[in-house]
């Protein structure tokens, strides 16, 4: 799970009647397990990026002819040293402060792992992993196939708003069932700092346990009605002859 703290930095505003915008975002990216984070720092002209420190290349990188230049000139200021330094004095205290007020008002999402269609003949089987009401949105959802990602045949729907706080999201997998496989839903989320992990258990689900109990008990029930029918017709037909 990456995170991202933003802040929107205003370099220089020519606001003309034709509206010209430049600006920089810094962001302090970062895994749930606080390891790996990175200060990025990037400039837009309008809405195209065009140049980016990144305190892991440790310089700027232009992306357009201007910027090229730009990333040249900025890389040889005495401010580098100062850039190079955001990622200990700006990104690391303000993890911690995300942490301890942000991220523990997240909340965790219930997952429902179930099937949506059994593989039959040339149909391969769907399973639907969903994680419903959980806060904030940022959130990855992927399968596992005997524990290794599984990157085809997955289709995921957006974060979709509930509109009271709360998100949802779904993941669909195509696949064909072998004996011995192990399915997994993993879902990562700012709420819990190991990934949480459902197991796919292909044996009938509850509510399929309970269709097939009513089914069978009508079955006995029917079978017990039409003896009982059966035996009282033939005491009546009996009792006539004598
Ligand atoms: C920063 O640079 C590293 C190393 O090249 C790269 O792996 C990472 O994706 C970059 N980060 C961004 C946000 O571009």
């Amino acid at each position: 799970m990456i995170l991202t703290v933003q802040l929107l930095l205003l370099l220089t505003l020519s606001l003309r009647t034709d509206g010209y915008y430049r600006y920089g975002v810094d962001e302090c990216i970062f895994s749930s397990a606080l390891t790996d984070v990175e200060f990025i720092r990037t400039i837009y002209f309008n809405k195209a990026p065009y140049a980016r420190f990144n305190s892991t290349v440790g310089e700027f990188v232009g992306f357009t002819e201007y910027g090229v230049k730009q990333a040249k000139y900025w890389n040889s200021l005495p401010d580098l040293q100062q850039m190079k330094g955001e990622l200990d004095r700006y990104c690391k205290p303000n993890i911690e402060t995300d942490y301890s007020e942000v991220l523990v008002k997240s909340v965790k999402p219930t997952i429902e792992l179930q099937s949506e269609q059994q593989a039959s003949g040339d149909h391969p089987a769907m399973l639907m992993c969903s994680a419903y009401d959980f806060y904030p949105p940022a959130i990855d959802v992927y399968w596992l196939r005997n524990g290794q990602k599984v990157t085809t045949d997955v289709i995921s729907t957006e974060e979709m708003a509930d509109g009271d706080w709360y998100y949802q999201i779904h993941s669909h997998l195509e696949y064909t069932p072998k004996s011995g496989e192990k399915i997994s839903c993993v879902v990562e989320h700012a709420s819990s700092k190991k990934p949480i992990i459902t197991d796919w258990d292909p044996s009938l689900p509850e509510s399929e346990k309970n269709k097939v109990a009513i089914g069978a008990s009508g079955l006995v029930l029917g079978i017990v009605l039409s003896a009982a029918g059966f035996i009282y017709y033939k005491k009546k037909s009996k009792g006539r002859i004598l």
